[in-house]
């Protein structure tokens, strides 16, 4: 029912959660390459929160999923279960999400990466739903709501022609993984009573299909796919609404926002 204020420990803590994710990520990219396959790239990942950082793989048996991170390809949406066997080939989208645990709290990021030369459709919608990504955080400051987030975030996508998963969504995030509120990402009138204010944090991670917005679960009750098996992508921030705008906590080395319009 209510979203949580962080505390200024609170918040120190999450910025360190969020820069030891957003340092995974930037870890694991020399990685990923044609002819790894997604359960390389975990053990990769799992070894360097474990062993370097200190931190706690938090996907590691939530809810029972079996793996340190979610590695989502092509016509994968979220939750993909990184696997031995699935190995990435010339011209995939992937999605890598990292959750770690440090000090009791959470830092959450996601970011896609394309593998040797990828179809320019593909990598459109990359850069489409990174910039959509980007315009709903370019919302956030104490006094606008969700719906603007949400707004900003579905006009980029319907104005290039695609279309933005509603099954899942952001999330408040601090010493428990998903808080409230639901940061849904389309413009649902629900969200117009959800201001921001100065100290909560949350995650903006949108998902971005090249088709219809569909979606559904694998047998293997976690993996989502399009249900037209056509491209989706996604990015994944975690943020802080400051006095006046936001930080981006899990933002990585030489990171800058991503806007419509730029190169
Ligand atoms: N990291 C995902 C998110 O952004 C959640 C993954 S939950 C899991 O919210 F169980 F699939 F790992
Ligand atoms: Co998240
Ligand atoms: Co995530």
């Amino acid at each position: 029912m209510t979203i949580k204020i962080k505390t200024a420990e609170q918040i120190e803590k999450m910025r360190v959660a969020g820069k030891l994710a957003g340092e995974v990520l930037s870890m694991i990219e020399p990685y990923v390459k044609a002819g790894v396959s997604t359960g390389e790239l975990n053990d990769i990942a799992h070894d360097y929160m474990v062993n370097v950082q200190g931190t706690i793989p938090a996907t590691l048996n939530y809810r029972g999923f079996p793996a340190s991170s979610c590695i989502s390809i092509n016509q994968v949406v979220c939750h993909g279960i990184p696997d031995p066997n699935k190995i990435l080939k010339d011209g995939d989208i992937v999605n890598i999400d990292i959750t770690v645990i440090k000090d009791g709290y959470h830092g959450d990021s996601s970011r896609m990466f394309e593998i040797g030369q990828v179809k320019p459709y593909a990598h459109r919608l990359c850069q489409v739903a990174l910039e959509c990504m980007w315009l709903g955080i370019e919302q956030v400051k104490p006094g606008a709501t969700l719906y603007d987030v949400a707004l900003a975030i579905e006009t980029h996508a319907h104005k290039n022609n695609y279309s933005v998963v509603e099954e899942y969504c952001g999330h408040g995030i601090g010493a428990d993984f998903h808080e409230e509120p639901q940061v849904l990402h389309y413009a649902s009138p629900d969200l117009k009573s959800i201001v921001l204010k100065e100290g909560m944090i949350f995650t903006i991670e949108p998902m971005i299909n090249m088709g219809k917005a569909g979606v559904k679960v694998l047998g293997d009750n976690w993996t989502v796919v399009t249900k037209d098996r056509k491209l989706s992508a996604q990015w994944e921030h975690t943020l802080l609404v400051t006095a006046n705008g936001y930080e981006a906590l899990t933002l990585r080395d030489q990171e800058t926002p991503v806007l419509p319009g730029q190169a």
